[in-house]
């Protein structure tokens, strides 16, 4: 295996609703520090997005969106990749192959399926229900060995892990020979789960009903002024240790988004505000919040109106990521005896 393959990141963001600081934070900034130093392909994954309803006429606006919002966040297109999922038709394909070596038994175990289908268990798509498969070609089919995302993937990265492993095995690809290599996450502790401004037992989530959990990248100043006032916290003071924050979820999270803006370490930012009053803090975190996100939002407005030029990198990310993806699905399809 040659080094340029064994350093390989790939990541994927869905174009199902606006995106927020959780995704900044868990995510896309994690992207713009690693592209410098691997090989890195940034994937819109819209074949992910319509294992829920999307609306048609929607959904290009949003894999638009997702583009604006990593080119604004600073990932630069003459370094990484940035492409669409459906205009590689290899991901489809490989996904196929997989499902046939992907167990139900690991399927079922998935968390995120049973959030998401809730007690509509019957009634949601099948789609869904091998969402984890796809996930794995996605990284499969770029030998990608290490995957930037929030804390809520570890456990399709797993999964992606076992179903490696497993075709790895069947197809007699162990060891030296190892056809798939077996990808890791890679999770920043500090906001690797960004939650709810409403709730801080619940994850921030596009699909969140109300605006008011979340920050979204177009939000203006003066609504992150309101929503970070009208969040919710206790009663208590503002903590005077770490320990505290196991039983305070709301603060905590409140401390973990100020720490992750400002690149204060938790215990720097609680002694910081000590002893202060709970507005003081809020506005201090506003600071910390519109200081990083303004010029992103300027520049994603900006870009947001500029198709053609967003078209362009897509296209041309498409080339490049066909380019590396090629050689892959047609060892795949030889190994498994496939046409
Ligand atoms: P999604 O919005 O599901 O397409 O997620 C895109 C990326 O953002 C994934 O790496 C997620 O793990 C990450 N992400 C989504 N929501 C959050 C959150 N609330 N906190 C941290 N990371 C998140
Ligand atoms: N499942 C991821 C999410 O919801 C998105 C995703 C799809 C992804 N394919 C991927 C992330 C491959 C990393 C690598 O956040």
């Amino acid at each position: 295996m040659t080094n340029e393959i064994k350093e390989r990141v790939f990541s994927g963001v869905q174009p199902s609703g606006s995106l927020h600081i959780g995704n900044y934070l868990g995510a896309i900034k994690n992207f713009v520090e690693v592209q410098n130093k691997f090989d890195s392909i940034f994937c819109i994954v819209d074949l992910h997005a319509i294992t829920v309803w999307q609306d048609p006429e929607i959904l290009g606006e949003n894999i638009i969106e997702v583009a604006a919002a990593y080119i604004a966040s600073g990932i630069d297109p003459d370094k990484a990749t940035i492409f669409v999922q459906s205009q590689i038709p290899a991901h489809a394909e490989l996904a196929w192959i997989l499902n046939c070596v992907s167990r139900i038994g690991w399927l079922n175990r998935m968390t995120q399926f049973k959030e998401k289908a809730g007690k509509n268990r019957e009634k949601v798509s099948v789609g869904l229900y091998v969402y984890p498969n796809l996930m794995a070609s996605d990284i499969l089919l770029y030998h990608a060995n290490l995957v930037p995302v929030g804390d809520d993937q570890k456990q399709h990265l797993e999964i992606t892990r076992d179903i490696a492993q497993k075709f790895n095995n069947d197809f007699g690809r162990v060891n030296e020979n190892e056809f798939f290599p077996l990808p890791e996450p890679m999770i920043l502790p500090v906001a690797s789960r960004v939650m709810s401004l409403r709730d801080g037992e619940k994850k921030m989530s596009k699909s969140d009903s109300s605006e008011m959990t979340r920050i979204e990248f177009s939000d203006e100043n003066d609504l992150i002024v309101k929503k970070i006032a009208k969040a919710k916290t206790d009663p208590l003071p503002m903590p005077s240790a770490i320990k505290e924050l196991n039983e305070r979820p709301e603060i905590n999270n409140l401390i973990n988004i100020y720490s992750a803006f400002s690149g204060e370490k938790i215990e720097e930012v609680i002694n910081k505000f000590e002893g202060k009053k709970l507005s003081e803090f809020k506005s201090d975190l506003c600071d910390v919040v519109i200081n990083e996100m303004e010029p992103i939002r300027f520049r994603f407005k900006e870009l947001k109106n500029d198709k053609t030029y967003l078209k362009k990198i897509l296209h041309d990310g498409m080339l490049k990521a066909k380019e590396k993806s090629d050689p892959i699905i047609n060892e795949v399809k030889s190994i498994v005896g496939l046409g």
